[in-house]
């Protein structure tokens, strides 16, 4: 079993299944993140092992050394994407593949061990099959998949552990943002940046969120939904949201978003704008943003609307920035024609009602 090839999941069902009518109730009004389903994935590490004993079980509370590595040094990754039923009734995930290979790009980054695309994918599928009574239905219900794998072994010595504990759990979701689709409100932090050249920007760790929730309470403060990042070295450029990239749109049409260059997360969300605008014939531009440029443009009419974007949020309108130096609004603060396009259309691919050109659907 070493390696992790081809792993056979031992299925263990859950004795004690939520009942059907109280699943239909939690069902009714999900949340984000609120409820989950009856299983989890769970699949151990250990060196000179590989991944060995990979699970289906009930979902159940992880009994935890208190001197799990985890606990002290934060090694911990994760990832997130959705699971979405059809028109014909079946079930798709949407880019799992590209999920896996950024899973393992932030395992490289945290010194943890690969974890075979396969067996990644294979995990998503099987928790997907035994819960798939818990997808929500309806515009706004998906089933929010979460892998995430931690530093399982108990040692207080600071150096890459030698045991991983990697699991799925699943959570049936409607909107991130409460309220639907309306556009957000921004906080650009005078105090805080989330991620330098050379640190974690570009892995999804635990540790980015958690360094970013005093500058999440800093924007709420401020009457802010979240916090839009500048560099951490001039203090000047866009980098991202708590949980999300960001796009402009200008007057011809373009669409702007800043570059890959290691500070923020490759968006899967953002990488499926790009290749979506490109195909329609849209100029895309990956480049730095200024918070001036952004504030000259919204003024002068040249920036006509902008939006945040990830696998939680979709495609979420941006209304008003603020910042020490007061606010702006882009365009009439309201949701951008351009921006509830390009939402549209990749919402029915994910959701099976459009062509999809570039494979991004994955029948379960
Ligand atoms: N940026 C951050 C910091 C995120 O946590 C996320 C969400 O996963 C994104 C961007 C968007 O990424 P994706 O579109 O792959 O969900
Ligand atoms: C996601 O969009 O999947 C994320 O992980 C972002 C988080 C803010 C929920």
């Amino acid at each position: 079993m070493s390696g992790g090839d081809n792993l056979e999941f031992e299925i263990r069902p859950n004795p004690a299944p939520v009942s059907d009518a109280d699943r239909a109730a939690l069902l009714a009004n999900p949340g984000f993140g609120r409820i989950f389903t009856d299983h989890m994935a769970t699949i151990r590490y250990a060196d000179g092992k590989g991944w060995y004993e990979p699970r289906i079980e009930a979902r159940a509370p992880i009994p935890m050394d208190p001197a799990s590595a985890v606990l002290h040094y934060a090694q911990e990754i994760f990832e997130g994407l959705k699971a979405y039923t059809l028109p014909d009734g079946g079930v798709a995930m949407f880019r799992p593949d590209a999920n896996a290979n950024r899973f393992n790009q932030s395992a490289q980054r945290m010194a943890m061990p690969q974890l075979p695309v396969e067996t990644f994918l294979q995990s998503l599928h099987e928790i997907i099959s035994i819960d798939r009574n818990w997808i929500p239905q309806g515009e706004e219900g998906s089933l929010y998949l979460r892998p995430f794998a931690y530093a399982s072994e108990v040692f207080l010595g600071v150096r890459p552990a030698t045991e991983y504990l990697y699991l799925v759990i699943a959570s049936p979701v409607g909107p991130y943002f409460s309220g639907g689709v309306k556009p957000v409100t921004l906080w650009a932090s005078p105090d805080y940046t989330r991620a330098a050249p050379g640190g974690t920007g570009a892995a999804k760790c635990g540790g980015n969120y958690a360094a970013g929730l005093s500058a999440q309470a800093e924007a709420a403060e401020h009457g802010c939904d979240q916090v839009v990042y500048l560099d951490a070295v001039e203090r000047k450029y866009i980098d991202e949201l708590g949980g999300m990239n960001v796009f402009l749109v200008l007057d011809d049409g373009t669409l702007v978003t800043p570059p890959l260059t290691g500070t923020i997360l490759p968006g899967i969300t953002r990488d499926s704008v790009i290749k979506l605008a490109e195909r329609a014939g849209r100029r895309v531009e990956e480049r730095p943003i200024s918070l001036d440029e952004w504030r000259e443009g919204a003024a002068s009419g040249r920036v006509r609307e902008a939006f945040a974007c990830g696998t939680a949020a979709v495609i979420t309108p941006i209304g008003v920035i603020k910042s020490e130096d007061g606010e702006f609004t882009v365009a009439d603060g309201g949701s951008g024609e351009v921006t509830m396009g390009i939402r549209k259309q990749l919402v029915d691919i994910q959701r099976g009602r459009a062509e999809d050109p570039f494979g991004w659907v994955h029948r379960v």
